[in-house]
């Protein structure tokens, strides 16, 4: 299956992109992960993601094309893959479609999570994340120990502070909602996941939506 998740910064396409993507036995390929594990290390691919990152900018489609076409095409996504913030714009949405005709494979989903922007403030500002296995945490504090076998030490995140927070939000408004009217206008599955709840039950109505259960 390839899915897709789009959503606003905080709406938990990671968190349930993580569930989903045990369910299913495949991968979930996330391109900010991807982009601050290149920061960490250190490499060209982060050095120029870096500062468009931190500031809540996106980083060039030509960027998240190559990522988006090497990681589909390597065998761990053989079975499939969940998509997590890979599409935030339309030349994205068309180049993955294009990759997808490529390797001979279609578009199964695209889940859309929605949740009001005072929750999405208040999840955002909240969140801790380990630096090790990425895992984000609301209610816990830096440095507090990751409950994952990594043990890594949680960070605030650079994008999570008010000023990138409000930049996200409207990049997301600019940017990636158009995505939306693509997706609707090309006929994709798009299917709306309210995304307000308990864990549990944000997962539940994304298993629905799917038919898995
Ligand atoms: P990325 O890391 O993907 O950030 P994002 O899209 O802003 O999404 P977030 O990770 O902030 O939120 P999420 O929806 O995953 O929510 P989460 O599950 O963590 O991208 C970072 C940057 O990389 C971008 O700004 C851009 O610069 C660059 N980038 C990446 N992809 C790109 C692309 N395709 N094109 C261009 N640039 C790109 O949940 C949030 C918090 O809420 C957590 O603390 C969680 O514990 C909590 N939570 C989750 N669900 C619930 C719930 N139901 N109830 C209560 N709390 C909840």
């Amino acid at each position: 299956m390839i899915i897709v998740l789009l959503g606003p910064p905080g709406a938990g396409k990671g968190t349930q992109g993580e569930r989903l993507a045990a369910r299913l036995g495949i991968p979930k390929i996330a391109t900010g992960d991807v982009l601050r594990a290149a920061v960490r290390e250190g490499t060209p691919l982060g050095l120029e993601a870096k500062a468009a990152m931190d500031r809540g900018d996106l980083v060039p489609d030509a960027v998240i094309m190559g990522i988006m076409k090497e990681a589909l095409a390597s065998s761990t996504a053989a079975r499939g893959a969940i998509l997590d913030g890979v599409v935030r714009t339309t030349p994205q949405a068309e180049g993955l479609a294009d990759t997808l005709a490529t390797l001979g494979r279609t578009l199964d989903a695209v889940l859309l999570f929605e949740v009001d922007e005072s929750e999405l403030v208040r999840r955002l500002s909240g969140r801790t994340t380990c630096p090790v296995c990425q895992k984000p945490y609301l209610g816990r504090q830096p440095g507090e120990r990751c409950s994952e076998s990594c043990e890594g030490a949680l960070v605030r995140r650079a994008d999570d502070e008010p000023e990138a927070i409000r930049k996200r939000m409207a990049v997301y408004g600019a940017q990636t909602s158009p995505v939306i009217d693509w997706y609707q206008t090309h006929d994709a599955p798009i299917v709306r996941i309210d995304a307000l709840g308990a864990l549990d039950e944000v997962e539940g109505r994304v298993v629905s939506a799917l038919r898995l259960s």
